[in-house]
Order: C-alpha cells, then sequence, then structure tokens
C-alpha cells in the first residue's frame, strides 16, 4: 500500500472556526476521516503544527520512506525558505496545496518559496484540493 501523509502548517488546526468565509465550516479531522473512508487503498496519515521547525523534522522523517506528502505550509508558504530546502533535500515527492485560491487573495500570497521545489501545486478547491492531490499520487 501507497504511504501518503497529509501535513497542514499554521493556524489549519482552527479550519471550521477560522474565517470560514474563506476556508469554509468544516474541521480537518472530520474531512480527513471521509478521506480515509474515500481512499481505502492506500495509507493516509495527518500531521499537524503551527511550529516551522517541526514541519522540517517530520518532512525529514518521512520523506525517504514515503510515496507522497501533501503540503500546505499555510503562511510559510510565502515566508519558508527553510521549508523549501527540506522539501529540496528529501527524496518523497510534494504537492503543495492550498485551500483558497492564493493568487485571487493579496499579492503577499502570490508568492511561494516552495514551488520551485514542488511536484505541482493545487490551489483554491476548497478542502477538494487535498483529495486532488492525493489522487495525483495514485
Ligand atoms: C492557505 C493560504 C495561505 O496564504 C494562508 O496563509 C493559509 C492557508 C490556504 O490553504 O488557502 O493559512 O495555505
Amino acid at each position: 500500500m501507497k504511504k501518503i501523509l497529509v501535513i497542514n502548517g499554521p493556524n489549519l488546526n482552527l479550519l471550521g472556526k477560522r474565517e470560514p468565509t474563506v476556508y469554509g465550516n468544516h474541521s480537518f479531522e472530520s474531512y480527513f476521516n471521509e478521506l480515509k473512508e474515500k481512499f481505502t487503498t492506500v495509507t493516509l496519515s495527518y500531521y499537524q503544527s503551527n511550529i516551522e521547525g517541526e514541519i522540517i523534522d517530520k518532512l525529514h522523517e518521512v520523506g525517504f520512506t514515503y510515496d507522497g506528502i501533501v503540503l500546505n505550509a499555510a503562511a510559510y508558504t510565502h515566508t519558508s525558505v527553510a521549508i523549501a530546502d527540506a522539501i529540496k533535500a528529501i527524496e518523497t515527492p510534494v504537492v503543495e496545496v492550498h485551500i483558497s485560491n492564493v493568487y485571487a487573495r493579496e499579492t503577499f500570497r502570490h508568492k511561494s518559496f516552495l514551488a520551485p521545489n514542488v511536484k505541482g501545486i493545487i490551489t483554491g478547491f476548497g478542502l477538494q484540493s487535498y483529495e486532488l492531490a492525493i489522487q495525483s499520487f495514485l
């Protein structure tokens, strides 16, 4: 079975409560259960952290053995050279996802430090962005 890890970055633990007009009113935990029911032929796991270094540690931990990583680095997307370098350092392909369409928002969200090092980017499909990213690994 393919092993795929979903990583959510800062503030995404508040999904469902945080700015529902932008990010919806569904908690990630309940959506993740739906994902597991949908993708029964893969081993799906989930990790969330608000801390940049913990996201980097997780990328190092799984990045030589897993088949795919779905990463929503949230605001770190637009700031983190360190996460960009970690993605480059590992072997597992990473797909960058965003719930909102970052290109329809403030210009500071148009820059992704991660973009050059990821396999591809899915942005703007709501929580479905994660499902599309998982599908890309199958
Ligand atoms: C986000 C977009 C980012 O710009 C923002 O900082 C987030 C969430 C998204 O999923 O739409 O926290 O990554």
